[in-house]
């Protein structure tokens, strides 16, 4: 939350700001229907026939760094991958509403929508 923890998706210190209260209940409920740019998971093919889904955390000429998880990544060197293409599903786990009564929810849109946390 707001500086705590992993830097696995957007920042949200102030995301009301930029997001309708529909399109952040879209995002918690329905996170593969559309992705914040620079966010878009990719899919890479290694030779030996492993695959990683993930958000590009790094890019180099020898390395590719992907966020695969919240506290998961994978490092991939260039030379082994095969192909490398589009994902469909967000790094952002979905079903994470079905933990939450329809009061939570409100509440966290609320959340969301209204807070501007402060810097760290
Ligand atoms: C209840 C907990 C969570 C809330 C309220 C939440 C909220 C959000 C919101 C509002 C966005 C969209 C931001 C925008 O429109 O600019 C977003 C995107 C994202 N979140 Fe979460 N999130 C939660 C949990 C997680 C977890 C557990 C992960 C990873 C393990 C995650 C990873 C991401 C990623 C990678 C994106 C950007 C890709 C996409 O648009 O799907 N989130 N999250």
């Amino acid at each position: 939350m707001g500086y705590w923890g992993g830097k696995v998706g957007p920042d949200l210190t102030s995301i009301g700001q930029i997001r309708t209260e529909r399109d952040l209940l879209e995002a918690v409920v329905y996170p593969s229907a559309s992705f914040v740019r620079s966010f878009e998971p990719v899919i890479v093919d290694i030779r030996d026939n492993e695959e990683y889904s993930g958000g590009v955390a790094n890019d180099t000429t020898d390395e590719l760094a992907l966020i695969t998880g919240a506290d998961t990544k994978a490092r991939v060197a260039r030379k082994d991958i095969a192909e490398m293409r589009p994902g469909t599903v967000s790094v952002m786990p979905s079903g994470l509403a079905d933990q939450f009564s329809k009061q939570e929810l409100a509440d966290l849109l609320t959340f969301l929508k209204n807070t501007q946390w402060g810097a760290p």
